[in-house]
């Protein structure tokens, strides 16, 4: 079988060795695509492909129908809003992700911008610090149970509110579980984003909500740019001064974001997921994951049943 690695953003190459290796093993053979730059490469690619892996390409009925000999895709990640899951499903595609392999890693990004936002972007004027702040947290999956984790070493009070995760869940990890979105913005110093990018999120974080946030508040967000309603969140933070917001994916409004000089920093990439640990872990799960599928046909990771 032919398993396509189709990266616009690449692996590190101990990951794509890793892949190769575990591919190769199972008897069947890789090819890579990596930092493609016309969506025409990868139709190209596809058409030969059995399975493949991918990170935040695309794969839309248009793809799907070049992939002719395609029975799985495979997102080497956690958010799969990159998928056309109805053509998957007509198409007959397999569409896995691998929850949790890159949680650990973005969960890091987002102290790492954190600490940067509240020392004011090292312009050299006294911040504040991380200890006994209040941190919400949008969503208690993999990232946001990584993100609880790491903000009690920072000495952090944590709250956290999932629409979908009970509370004796979240209770059962030492956070504060809130009973609403706007509770948790309410309660909090600092709100980190964690949610999919889906139908009832898309454009879901807006004025009113991101105004419950204290003097000073922080908005950090290392899910997806979908969630935010850009227009609302630039005239919020126009009336209120003291608010900062940081993100690891770029808004399509950067522009105008950048005029907010010292409260906004967009990384130019998502980096979230870009070491070579999430990178070995999603990326080997992903090519395991397609093993089995071939071996024996298991489906455990599907995200289009
Ligand atoms: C994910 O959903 O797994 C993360 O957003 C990482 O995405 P990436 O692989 O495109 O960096």
């Amino acid at each position: 079988m032919k398993v396509l690695v189709a990266t616009e953003k690449p692996f590190a190459a101990a990951a794509v060795e890793g892949i190769k290796k575990e591919v190769e093993s199972a008897g069947h053979e890789l090819v890579l695509l990596e930092k493609y730059t016309e969506k025409a490469q990868l139709l190209h690619a596809v058409k030969d492909a059995d399975a493949m892996i991918i990170r935040s390409d695309k794969v839309d009925a248009e793809v799907l129908d070049a992939a002719e000999k395609l029975q799985i895709v495979v997102r080497a990640g956690a958010g799969y809003d990159n998928i056309d899951l109805k053509a998957a499903t007509s198409h007959h595609v397999v569409a896995e992700n691998t929850p949790g392999q890159n949680s650990n890693a973005v969960a890091e990004l987002v102290f790492g911008m954190l600490v940067m936002a509240v020392r004011n972007f090292y312009n050299g004027k006294s911040g504040t610090e991380l200890k006994g702040k209040r941190l919400g947290i949008l969503a208690f999956g993999n990232v946001g149970r990584n993100v609880a984790r790491v903000a009690k070493g920072f000495g952090m009070e944590v709250y956290a509110y999932d629409a979908f995760c009970p509370a004796d869940v979240i209770e059962a990890a030492g956070v504060h579980a809130c009973k609403s979105q706007d509770e948790l913005f309410e309660s909090c110093d600092i709100v980190s984003l964690h949610i999919p990018a889906t139908p009832e999120t898309l454009k879901s974080i807006g004025y009113q909500l991101v105004n419950k946030l204290p003097k000073g508040g922080v908005l950090i967000n290392t899910a997806r740019k979908e969630v935010i309603n850009e227009d609302e969140l630039l005239k919020l933070l126009a009336d209120r001064t003291d608010l900062k917001y940081v993100t690891d994916i770029m808004p399509d409004a950067d522009a105008a974001f950048k005029k907010l000089e010292g409260r906004y920093f967009s990384t130019p990439k998502k980096m979230g997921a870009q070491t070579a640990e999430a990178n070995i872990n999603a990326g080997i799960a992903a090519a395991k994951q397609i093993n089995a599928y071939f071996a024996d046909g298991c489906t455990k990771y599907q995200v289009n049943k």
